[in-house]
């Protein structure tokens, strides 16, 4: 059982479409033992609360410095021990030491088709404008692991979603969740559950004879 813990700053629409893929049996072999936030008012914690998973809120700005803070986050996670850390719409940087400790164990989703519209200052209905600004006709999402850059990791899944004459930022970003994103990452989730891919330098393959589907 692949026990996965789900960071989070906002709304939780892609931590719905992971709890909702484990009900359901889209995502097999997994287990959410608990939900971390940056921010206490987070609708994401709402979501976690209804399925009696723990929320666990840890800010930045309660502690003295950038350092305090990754040292905390990084011992919160130790001690929960996931075999997987999913990132679903979380907006603060993984510090280094997490990313050490839990390497090649940390996925990320990001609303673009990763290496366009990522790094610093993407994210979230950003992207979406930065998108529109720019007037490109396709756009989509990426599933990746994380490692020490900003959306710079081994690309696990992508999804072109077209961008149509009428959006607005907020109208494409919904395209992009329903299309590609509510998707993508319980899909990545379930391939990592059951074993069907794994990273080999700077890519993801699949594994063939992965056990499950
Ligand atoms: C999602 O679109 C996610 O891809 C994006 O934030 C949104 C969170 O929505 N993540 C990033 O921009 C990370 N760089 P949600 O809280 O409804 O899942």
């Amino acid at each position: 059982m692949l026990r996965i813990v789900v960071c989070v700053s906002g709304g939780g629409t892609n931590l719905q479409a992971i709890l909702d893929g484990v009900e359901t049996g889209k995502i097999t072999n997994t287990e959410v033992i608990a939900v971390i936030s940056n921010n206490a008012k987070a609708g994401a914690l709402e979501r976690a609360k209804a399925r009696n998973i723990p929320g666990i809120v840890l800010s930045p700005k309660k502690y003295s410095d950038r350092e305090a803070y990754n040292q905390a986050f990084t011992e919160k996670m130790k001690e929960l021990e996931p075999d997987l850390v999913v990132l679903a719409g979380f907006l603060v940087k993984i510090p280094p030491q997490m990313v050490s400790a839990f390497s090649g164990r940390i996925v990320n989703i990001h609303p673009s088709l990763i290496p366009s519209f990522c790094g610093v200052g993407y994210y979230g209905l950003k992207v979406h404008e930065k998108v529109l600004e720019r007037g490109v006709k396709v756009t989509g999402a990426t599933v990746h692991f994380v490692n020490d850059g900003m959306d710079e990791g081994p690309i696990i899944a992508q999804k072109a979603v077209c961008v149509e004459e009428e959006d607005t930022p907020e109208i494409l970003q919904r395209r992009v969740m329903e299309q590609a994103e509510w998707i993508l990452l319980p899909k990545a989730i379930d391939d990592i559950a059951n074993d069907r891919i794994r990273i080999v330098g700077n890519r993801v393959c699949s594994v063939a004879g992965g056990n499950g589907k």
